[in-house]
């Protein structure tokens, strides 16, 4: 029974939430298995718009169970949060429909203070969820974990074996120490709402696996933006790849049947770090008003560009990605010519793979192929032929240059803005892909 993930292949907000939603409607259970709130999925469905930071962007399709994986750092207070909006626009959730790991770490206040302090001082643009600093704690092995939640002596003791690692770090950055009294009586609060959802959720995915259940992994941010595959330093704290679907779930990697690559029709970007097709002028403008490219969790308008197919080859390698979303296309009506990234020129070389590190892509210059641009509106396109010519012709080209098919062509925000070619859920069964 196919096990999907679905992974960003540029460096996130490339329209995952739309996808997932489409696809949630297929699968039994919803994953996520990576980052925390930095993450902004969002959904407009039948006008209504959705942001969803942890939750899974399936909780609104009845009867789908929605897991929080243990790779995943959860922040109590967004998440809780987030379930009270839910609740308020109809959509209750109980534990019999959401899942959280207790193995997942904890985002406390004070890893949000750090991240801020740290950004104000020489920042990379993080969007100052406390990302970072929790992923850190959780490898330095003093992080708190959900399930400790559950055992307030223990709780306390890790508290406090924090405070004493972390001390000589806050007391520069903040000027004070953690306040464990504070924290411990918040924690209890947030624990009596949490509790109904804290599970071993590796071990209810291997039961739903072995049931045949359909499962499908939502991937937060981009493959750009993992920590190992990503323009480091210019990237988030955690494994944004697919094969970060086993460890921050729990399931080994022969049960993944098929990964979705996620890819806008063009490239944006937030926060620090090279870009190379990066677009600061009218183009690029045109672009973040008509894509409406303002970041989902924190607002900061997005960085736009031409479509870099050497980035998302990179992703297509990393991921082993076998069928990709081609998302806002729509976004591109009105200009022309359009550009395609093929290869780039690195001090004076040509080259067709993604560099390592953030110091070398800085130096690349993108190598452009042209095509035609188009006028039409293509919103109400549900068909490839219902495209203009010229449309058609770009996703055609962009199929040959990347070498893997599109199942779903995504010509506006609406759950019914889309061009569905394929199922991927059926890809594999069909023998369509290898
Ligand atoms: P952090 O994940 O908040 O630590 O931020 C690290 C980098 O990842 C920054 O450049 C952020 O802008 C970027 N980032 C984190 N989450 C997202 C996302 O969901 N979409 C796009 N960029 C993100």
């Amino acid at each position: 029974m196919p096990c999907l993930v679905v992974v960003g292949a540029q460096w996130g907000d490339e329209g995952k939430g739309k996808v997932i939603d489409l696809l949630a409607s297929k699968a039994d259970v919803i994953v996520r298995f990576q980052g925390g709130s930095n993450a902004g999925h969002t959904l407009v469905i039948k006008g209504q718009k959705f942001i969803f930071h942890l939750i899974p962007s399936g909780i609104l399709h009845k009867g789908k169970k929605c897991v929080i994986g243990n790779g995943v750092v959860v922040d109590p207070e967004v998440l809780v949060e987030e379930l009270d909006s839910l609740r308020e626009r109809g959509y209750p959730v109980g534990g019999d429909r959401l899942l959280l790991s207790e193995a997942a770490h904890l985002v406390l206040p004070y890893h949000k203070a750090i991240d801020r302090a740290r950004e104000e001082k020489r920042g990379i643009g993080t969007t100052r969820r406390g990302i970072g600093p929790a992923y850190e704690d959780k490898v330095a092995r003093v992080g708190i974990r959900v399930g400790d939640l559950l055992h307030e002596e223990i709780l306390r003791s890790k508290l406090q074996r924090l405070l004493e690692t972390r001390a000589p770090y806050t007391r520069d950055l903040l000027g004070e120490d953690i306040r464990v009294e504070d924290l411990f009586r918040d924690l209890l609060r947030y624990r009596e709402r949490l509790r109904p959802f804290i599970t071993n959720t590796s071990l209810f995915l291997a039961r739903a696996l072995k049931e045949g259940k359909r499962v499908l992994f939502e991937g937060a941010q981009g493959t750009l933006l993992d920590v190992d595959h990503g323009t480091y330093p210019y990237v988030t704290s955690s494994n944004t790849v697919a094969g970060g679907a086993c460890c921050g779930a729990g399931i080994g990697p022969t049960q993944i049947d098929l990964v979705l690559g996620v890819a806008k029709a063009y490239t944006t970007r937030v926060g620090e770090g090279p870009f190379p097709t990066e677009l600061t002028d009218q183009v690029g403008h045109y672009l973040r008003e008509r894509g409406g490219e303002y970041g989902a969790t924190t607002g900061r308008p997005r960085r736009c560009g031409w479509f870099d197919a050497v980035v998302v080859r990179h992703a297509i390698r990393v991921n082993d990605i076998g069928a990709l979303a081609l998302t806002k296309l729509d976004t591109l009506t009105g200009l022309d010519p359009i550009r395609i990234c093929t290869s780039y020129l690195l001090d004076g070389e040509k080259v067709e793979e993604f560099p390592d590190g953030a110091e070398l892509v800085a130096r690349c210059r993108p190598i452009y192929e042209e095509m035609e641009g188009w006028r039409e509106e293509i919103r109400g396109a549900r068909s490839l032929d219902d495209l203009p010519r010229a449309a058609r012709r770009y996703v055609e080209r962009l199929e040959e240059i990347l070498g893997v098919p599109f199942s779903i062509i995504s010509v506006g925000a609406e759950r019914e803005e889309t061009i569905l070619l394929r199922d991927p859920f059926e890809e594999r069964a069909q023998g369509l892909l290898r």
